[in-house]
């Protein structure tokens, strides 16, 4: 309970305003009940002739408002209420008098029920405002997060994360404020109303009390664990979709519709036994406090009854069957609040998991006071170590890039060359070493500030579902037209942007999936182009295309290098010939470095490589 209280505190604050206006209603509606259930006695009495004192008007004393007169208060009322309708039984007959209660019944009614309803209508903004800002929440935090968090979990899992346990907080933030306000209140309101009455009854009520809630909590217990397990059996199967939606043209090549569909169907039942389990409980939230209750109301209906019955009764048989509606008027609540222990059990499960990530570190953040950056001189690595995991990835690499030069890393795949680069925009940091732009280890500076000093084209373009348009101007704050299509043009995209049916604003579909891997490339060099950075990342950025793209690409690329800044990962002999220096990585280390004709000359790694084109 200490848990949810804490979820709660996190969440809620900002909608205290609702939270006040939704106890105001409840207290009201509660009230409100209690009056229009007591029009029950005079018509009881009405009806069976019962009652034969004669009441009198009594004189309304309001001052002075002291303990005494509060005592008095509800004697009165009762008092001057009876007294109008036996006069007006008198005067108007008894079923004119039973017309009038009746509308009484249906006015107090109507604003019993406005009050319910108020107190919902105050409720909603808060409970749409709490997920609202989970997902807020995750959504920042996913961005911030550094990529080497990712590795480690399902994208699927994380989407059942907004989806399916962001609802099951909802769920259970709303039963709880259900359970910490509404149904106290409730509880509270009748239970005074029952003391008026008759303290001995609800003395004796209350004893009975405990032993169901005992028995009700037992069940709730284990939910919380299950509810876990349930939640992680979703997220798995969401991640599995996630696999065969991205998959699905190899999963068709290689027949293997049969095996997905087989490894989704069992975890899929796998889920499903455990939801069973966890619905199973949860639906014993309701008969048993209802059986509890009703088993309660016998017991108290002996009671009382063989108390009336004994003419030792403080109170009369009319007003017994009131105290029996006013009782039973507390099981719904009750009721419900043991179903909002069972739902916060479930709630606090999905909050565990939604916390991995929310309260995961974010390791590659700015420093407190950032450094502004620039690049005039160069970029340097020094000594630079690095791994992912257990081995090392990066040995003691040294590299200087001047500004305006071009540097080629060549090197078999799974040398290191994508880790090089990655570590120079911060996708990870390095373990041993430094990386300095003019003298200014990168670290120091503001994550914004070093990444807007660069550009990356990869192997493959990361494009988004929009328009050709909003793809190219996705890295700057605004651009024009004209600035879109002279990036379009320098990229060589222009042309075929202008060829499809609403030119710019043609949408390019998922990921780019309308295009062929040289336009989705060419997409993202003018991207590059507009930005405009000093540094140019390229990590095999041809290298998926064919030859014919390939030289559109090639054209758009070299264009795109002049007089910047670059480091250039490439696969073809073409696209390193012309660089400054060039370096061949293998095993981690930089092993050779010089132009092309020298490394030619020397006669080992490079030349091995040329010859067999295999980079
Ligand atoms: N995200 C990652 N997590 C763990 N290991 C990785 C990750 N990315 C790459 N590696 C490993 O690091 C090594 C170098 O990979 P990489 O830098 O991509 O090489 P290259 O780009 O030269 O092909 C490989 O052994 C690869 O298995
Ligand atoms: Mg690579």
């Amino acid at each position: 309970m200490k848990d949810f209280l804490r979820v709660l505190k996190r969440f809620v604050p900002p909608y205290k305003r609702f939270l006040a206006l939704n106890v105001v209603f409840n207290l009201l509606s509660a009230i409100l009940n209690l009056f229009s259930f007591a029009l029950i006695i005079p018509i009881l009495n009405l009806l069976f002739k019962t009652d034969h004192t004669l009441y009198t008007f009594l004189p309304w004393h309001w001052a002075p408002m002291d303990a005494e007169f509060w005592k008095q208060l509800p004697a009165l009322l009762k008092n001057n209420f009876f007294a109008y309708i036996s006069e007006l039984m008198v005067t108007q007959g008894g079923s004119f008098t039973l017309v009038m209660l009746g509308v009484f019944l249906i006015v107090m009614t109507f604003l019993k029920t406005s009050a319910t309803y108020l107190a919902s209508f105050f409720m909603i903004p808060l409970r749409t405002g709490v997920v609202r800002d989970i997902r807020n929440q995750i959504n920042r935090k996913i961005t911030q997060l550094s990529l080497s968090f990712f590795s480690e979990e399902r994208k699927g899992d994380i989407i059942a994360r907004i989806s399916g346990d962001v609802n099951e907080i909802e769920a259970s933030v709303m039963s709880s404020l259900d359970m910490f306000f509404k149904n106290p209140i409730l509880i509270c309101v009748y239970l005074i109303g029952m003391f008026v009455i008759s303290w001995q009854l609800t003395l004796f009520v209350l004893v009975l009390l405990p032993v169901a809630g005992y028995l009700i909590g037992r069940v709730g217990r284990s939910l919380k664990r299950k509810s876990l397990l349930g939640q992680n059996q979703l997220g798995y199967l969401m991640s599995q979709i996630e696999e065969t939606l991205s998959g699905l043209r190899i999963i068709k090549a290689f027949n293997a519709e049969k095996k997905i569909i087989r490894r989704f169907e069992e975890s899929n039942e796998t889920f499903r036994r455990t939801t069973n389990r966890i619905y199973r409980r949860q639906q014993m939230a309701h008969p048993m406090s209802e059986f509890l209750g009703t088993a309660t109301i016998a017991v108290v209906l002996w009671y009382g009854g063989s108390l009336i019955l004994g003419n030792s009764s403080p109170i009369d048989a009319s007003t017994f069957i009131y105290y029996l509606v006013i009782f039973y008027s507390i099981i719904n609540p009750a009721k419900d609040l043991t179903k909002a222990g069972y739902a916060i059990q479930k709630g606090l499960a999905s909050m565990v998991r939604i916390d991995k990530i929310l309260k995961a570190e974010t390791d590659i953040t700015s420093p407190a006071h950032p450094k502004p950056i620039r690049l005039e001189h160069e970029i340097a690595y020094r000594g630079v170590w690095f791994r992912y995991a257990d081995d090392w990835v990066l040995r003691d690499v040294n590299l200087i890039v001047p500004k305006g030069k071009t540097v080629a890393l060549v090197g078999q795949s799974g040398s290191g060359k994508s880790s090089l680069v990655d570590l120079l925009p911060r996708f990870y940091d390095l373990t041993k070493g430094s990386i300095t732009i003019d003298g200014l280890d990168i670290r120091e500076a503001a994550l914004q500030d070093l990444r807007g000093l660069m550009g990356n084209v990869n192997q493959e373009a990361i494009l988004f579902n929009d328009t050709f348009f909003n793809n190219i101007a996705f890295g700057v704050e605004q651009a024009t037209q004209e600035e879109v299509e002279r990036a379009a043009r320098i990229a060589n995209a222009h042309d075929f942007i202008m060829a499809t049916e609403h030119g710019y604003q043609t949408n390019i579909g998922d990921r780019g999936g309308k295009l062929s891997g040289g336009q989705r490339q060419r997409i993202s060099i003018a991207r590059a182009v507009l930005k405009n950075p000093p540094i140019l990342i390229l990590d095999e950025a041809t290298s998926a295309l064919d030859t014919e793209s390939e030289r559109l690409v090639q054209d758009a690329l070299e264009r795109l290098m002049s007089g910047r800044t670059a480091i250039v990962i490439a696969h073809r002999l073409s696209t390193i010939r012309n660089a400054d220096e060039i370096c061949v990585m293998h095993e981690g280390q930089i092993v050779e470095r010089g132009r092309h004709e020298e490394l030619i000359r020397l006669g080992g790694y490079y030349k091995h490589l040329c010859d067999m084109q295999s980079f």
